[in-house]
């Protein structure tokens, strides 16, 4: 058997090292004699794995001690809902800023539970750059301000945030774990784990412990943040296998050096590859405003759109799998969280230059 290089937007590539380790244990996890899916979230064992977790993610995030950190289920779509249920306290509406796919999902979800001002929408054009904080139209009466750092679809991606005295919501579902970021701008932040974090099924939320208890009471109280915060995320049984599989990415994470670490490889990966697009005489092509790449996904076009099924098939045939873009943009994508090496990107490219000879 030989491992594919994974371009998948989601479930995405984990680590390999990780995977053999979860292998491993598969049938006897530790002393119990058990694997980690057949034993009690309330034993010992999976208390302290949980706990270390924890404590792992708050040392590569630098997360505050203010800071409540949950593992839900529902993805990052039930936040979409959890989070105007949580935060509105009694205001009327919240600002969002619309910069594709993501956030677009996002407002549909709180338009069921408040007004929303758009504060800035790119939808038109196809979303193809994030607006300068200028162009922002805030309305400091909403009750938070909500964005998608990375837009996994569109490949477009900020690492700013505007000044505001409003709680900054973040779903950085797709470009967490992958770059510093200074948790304590934000209110709250959340993903779905099946991109950087684990497998699907998990959802981290961090929560500044000032905006938990304004939960609605005729509402899902698993959604309220107060009821998970209290059980430590287990008012009902929390997604141990994943929760698990997390914790050991993250403790692989400290051993590539941490988030900075990662953020400098992911950096050099993005770099070569829109480096080598940009440089391929247009026959490749990504629509993204310069400043507004992506470093995590990674879409491109080829000029003739006829050759698009011939470069899936022969793509797949040199193990590099799931590079088909999303529906609604057509053309490539290629995903490169933390877990795809540079040694992956170069292939990638290497196949797509002797594809362009082969079709020049
Ligand atoms: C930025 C972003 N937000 C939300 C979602 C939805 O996540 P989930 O499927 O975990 O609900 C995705 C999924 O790809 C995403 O990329």
């Amino acid at each position: 058997m030989s491992r594919i290089f994974n371009f998948s937007a989601g479930p995405a590539a984990l680590p390999e090292a990780v995977l053999s380790q979860v292998q491993a244990e598969m049938l006897e996890w530790g002393d119990t004699g058990a694997s980690v899916m057949e034993v009690s979230h309330r034993g010992k064992p999976f208390m302290e794995t949980a706990a270390q977790a924890e404590q792992d993610l708050r040392d590569l995030m630098g997360i505050p001690g203010n800071y409540t950190v949950l593992f839900l289920q529902g993805g990052a779509t039930a936040q979409f809902s959890a989070v105007p249920l949580n935060l509105l306290n009694g205001k009327k509406s919240a600002d969002y800023s619309l910069t594709g796919h993501w956030s677009k999902k996002a407002i549909a979800d709180a338009k069921r539970f408040c007004e929303v001002n758009v504060v800035c929408d790119t939808s038109e054009e196809g979303y193809k750059h994030v607006p300068s904080v200028d162009e922002w139209q805030l309305d400091n009466n909403a009750a938070y301000l909500h964005i998608t750092p990375n837009e996994t679809i569109a490949g477009v991606e900020f690492d700013w945030l505007p000044e505001t005295d409003l709680p900054i919501v973040a779903d950085v579902s797709s470009t967490i774990l992958s770059r510093p970021i200074d948790v304590s701008k934000y209110g709250v932040i959340y993903a779905g784990a099946q991109k950087n974090i684990g497998p699907a099924g998990l959802t981290i939320v961090i929560v500044r412990d000032d905006l938990i208890g304004n939960f609605p009471n005729n509402a899902p109280r698993l959604m309220d943040y107060q009821v998970m915060a209290d059980s430590d995320s287990m008012n009902n049984t929390p997604p141990t296998f994943a929760w698990y599989l997390a914790g050991k990415v993250f403790t692989w994470l400290k051993e590539q050096g941490g988030i900075a670490a990662m953020a400098d490889k992911n950096r050099i990966k993005a770099e070569t590859l829109y480096a080598y697009i940009d440089g391929s005489d247009g026959f490749y092509s990504n629509p993204v405003a310069v400043d507004s790449r992506s470093r995590m996904n990674i879409p491109f076009l080829l000029a003739n759109s006829d050759l698009d099924a011939d470069f899936l098939s022969q793509s797949q045939k040199a193990d590099l799998h799931s590079l088909k873009g999303h529906r609604s943009v057509g053309g490539m994508r290629a995903s490169i969280y933390n877990a795809m090496s540079l040694d992956g990107v170069n292939a990638l490219i290497d196949f797509m230059d002797s594809f362009k000879t082969d079709n020049s």
